[in-house]
């Protein structure tokens, strides 16, 4: 019975992979080509999600950074595959009511960064818990991943690998822990913001045509998969030497298959490349790697490091100009149920009047 007057709240950080999924071998399900492993990120880079079932609403109504969406994919194309987990979600739990779905995000809007991880994470989480459902790690991470790819590794803490799968209906595609966030707690991730707005194209339509069209791409997936064990060892040695260079290597390889993709994707600007040449600049200057840059499907840089070498990485970006904004996270430990409180939903429904407390 879903209409229990309650408002379930869980939030989840986002992860930024250290050897990218980039082309699918099933659009419709989401399964990429390759596995992928990454690094959960930590309450910097989060999104809230708050969930309540209610016989007072008369339709499913999300709201985004205070926003209403309509979850027709019209202004947010992952909206339609929101509501595909919710009706999917509402049959498995025989839950008839709909649902309000509050989202926040720990990072401002006009950051430029993608919040579908995170969001996707603590929706599932949310609804789980809402829904008394009981999934366990597989089954959530194979229905976040339907929603966005990516978001399946940040159903778990630390370091998580999406194995590719062969399966064809996806039930062997989800993602697994490699260490949780207390193995290499040093590590960290400093996001450096250099433009906010929103891409020409959309990682969906990448992951369809650039395995489609670029002849670079068929040489990918066997180079991600070999990354993908050369990352997981060097994360369980905590051998940075080896995790550095594997990193830097696999986002320049996806951003060339993305450029030899017809229509070409640029995703990288000259503010991304000159974050680059620093980052290579202070290695070169330590006799050793300190830093990785990698870039997802935009220009703002992500650089790992460890927090001995947090200063001097802020200090070899310092001179590049152009940079709107540095986010710093740490390794997050994952979703995280943060309690449930009775959800006063007015007839119209137009939200919680009262804030879910901490469990
Ligand atoms: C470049 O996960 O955003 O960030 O499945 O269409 O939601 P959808 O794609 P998405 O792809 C982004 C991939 C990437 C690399 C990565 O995070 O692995």
């Amino acid at each position: 019975m879903a209409d229990s007057n309650k408002i379930f709240t869980a939030a989840a950080g986002s992860n930024i992979a250290f050897i990218k999924y980039w082309g699918r071998r099933d659009d419709a399900l989401n399964l990429p080509a390759n596995s992928s492993i990454s690094m959960t990120l930590d309450s910097a880079v989060s999104t809230r999600t708050s969930v309540a079932f209610s016989r007072k609403l008369d339709r499913d109504r999300l709201y985004i950074n205070g926003e209403e969406e309509q979850l027709d994919g019209s202004a947010n194309e992952k909206t339609v595959f929101m509501k595909r987990i919710l009706d999917h979600v509402r049959s498995v739990a025989k839950a008839k009511e709909h649902v309000l779905i509050v989202s926040e995000n720990s990072f401002p809007s006009s950051a430029g960064m993608a919040s579908s991880a995170s969001g996707a994470a603590a929706l599932v989480t949310a609804l789980d818990a809402a829904l008394g459902m009981g999934m366990d790690e597989r089954g959530k991470s194979i229905l976040t991943r339907q929603i966005s790819g990516s978001a399946c590794r940040s159903v778990q803490g630390g370091f998580v690998k999406w194995n590719r799968g062969v399966e064809k209906d996806g039930a062997d595609s989800y993602a697994v822990q490699v260490a949780d966030e207390r193995h290499w707690p040093e590590l960290m991730d400093i996001i450096a913001v250099v433009d906010a707005s929103k891409k020409r194209v959309s990682s969906s339509e990448g992951h369809s045509s650039t395995p489609k069209t670029s002849p670079l791409y068929a040489a990918r997936p066997a180079f991600a998969e070999r990354g993908v064990g050369v990352v997981e060892k060097a994360l369980v040695a905590r051998d940075f030497q080896t995790l550095a260079e594997a990193i830097m290597r696999d986002s320049n390889n996806m951003h060339a298959t993305m450029l030899d993709t017809w229509k070409p994707i640029m995703y990288l600007n000259d503010k991304s490349r000159e974050i680059m040449y620093a980052v290579e600049d202070l290695n070169s200057r330590k006799r050793g790697y300190v830093a990785a840059y990698t870039f997802d499907a935009g220009p703002n840089a992500h650089l790992i490091t460890t927090r001995e070498h947090r200063k001097e990485v802020l200090g070899a970006i310092d001179a590049v100009s152009g940079i709107s904004r540095v986010i710093e996270s740490g390794v997050g430990a994952g979703p995280e149920l943060l309690g449930e409180a009775e959800a006063l939903i007015d007839a119209a429904g137009l939200g919680p009047k009262r804030p879910p407390r901490k469990a």
